[in-house]
């Protein structure tokens, strides 16, 4: 069902969008990358309109996200099809797109609807940021199709609407999400960070890819209710997203690393005292994370942040990878510039 806010917040971004007649038969597609927030969103100020409570930073990882092609076809339910398998209508996946696209249904001529093709190359709603680089996809595809041409910082306001973290995989590199003052919500959206780190690292160490229980939305909402330890995180959160930005200018690695997985396990400890506890973490999680700090006491630099869910993303610089690969075989290793 379509959000009566949001649809008002929908339009307002529309409202600087080009106007193009719309057919039958016509396509269009979108490709984006997933991300990992090196300072991490966690919490809503507003549900409806998707509004963190705190600004978050992350990096983008080419090679690894989604393709998304749409189709505007004579129907009258949407037709969506993830990997190549056409999805029934109630599957919580279709149901999410299909919410999310009923936005734009006013656009479409009468007796239309969406057809929805989309490719994951991670898997699907295992903490591996497979919403964000899904929804950033989907608006890349809107915008082809409708012709909008709309500039990125715009199109991230409405991949925010259908993921959060989708606003960031909007761009390549660093990109911060700047959490927004407005109620409206039309101040919070990403923007990348220009800088290049050509020798920066991120590994991904995957203890488990099956969908997660809790997912973020209904985690997040738990954590804000009942988590006393909470109070604390959204001041942490923006001071260690200034940090990562001088880190990130004076391409400070160690303060980058420690920063991160400070922040990463700061999350999780809201996460864990929040009543019933969320614990994304698994015994394999915890021997990963207990195998860094053993390479860095041995002077290997090497950091891990980690999700809603039990994988870890190492960062370390290239010249680490042959001491780190030994530690961890079957690590895939993504270059991010
Ligand atoms: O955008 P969502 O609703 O999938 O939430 C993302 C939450 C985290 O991945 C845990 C943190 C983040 O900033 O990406």
């Amino acid at each position: 069902m379509t959000n009566p806010s949001a649809q008002t917040f929908v339009n307002c971004v529309l409202s600087s969008a080009q106007k193009q007649p719309i057919r039958t038969g016509d396509s269009g597609k979108g490709h984006a990358p997933v991300n990992i927030a090196l300072a991490k969103y966690w919490g809503k100020r507003d549900v409806s309109l998707n509004l963190p409570i705190n600004s978050s930073l992350s990096i983008s990882l080419p090679g690894l996200g989604t393709e998304t092609t749409l189709s505007v076809i004579a129907a009258n339910q949407p037709s969506i099809s993830l990997n190549h398998q056409k999805l029934d209508n109630d599957h919580p996946f279709a149901k999410r797109v299909s919410d999310y696209l009923a936005y734009f249904n006013p656009l479409l001529p009468e007796n239309t609807t969406f057809e929805v093709n989309t490719e994951n190359s991670v898997p699907t709603g295992a903490g591996l940021a497979s919403s964000a680089s899904g929804y950033a996809a989907l608006v890349l595809a809107l915008n082809d199709l409708f012709q909008w041409q709309l500039p990125p910082t715009q199109l991230s306001l409405l991949a925010r609407l259908g993921s959060g973290s989708a606003s960031r995989s909007l761009f390549n590199g660093f990109a911060i999400w700047h959490k927004g003052e407005r109620e409206d919500g039309l101040d919070s959206f990403a923007e990348p960070i220009e800088t290049l780190w050509p020798d920066l690292r991120v590994g991904l160490i995957k203890v488990d890819i099956s969908e997660k229980a809790v997912g973020s939305t209904a985690g997040m909402q738990r954590t804000v209710e009942t988590c006393e330890l909470y109070q604390a995180w959204p001041a942490q959160a923006e001071k260690d997203v200034k940090t990562l930005q001088s880190a990130i200018e004076a391409k400070d690695f160690t303060l980058l690393g420690e920063t991160a997985e400070h922040n990463a396990l700061s999350m999780h400890a809201t996460m864990m005292a929040t009543w019933p506890p969320i614990v994304y973490w698994q015994p394999n999680s915890v021997e990963a994370m207990q195998t860094v700090w053993q390479l860095r006491k041995q002077g290997t630099e090497v950091y891990f942040t980690m999700d809603a869910g039990p994988n870890l993303k190492l960062l370390f610089l290239e010249t680490q990878t042959p001491a780190i690969k030994r530690a961890f075989p079957e690590m895939e290793v993504i270059k991010p510039f």
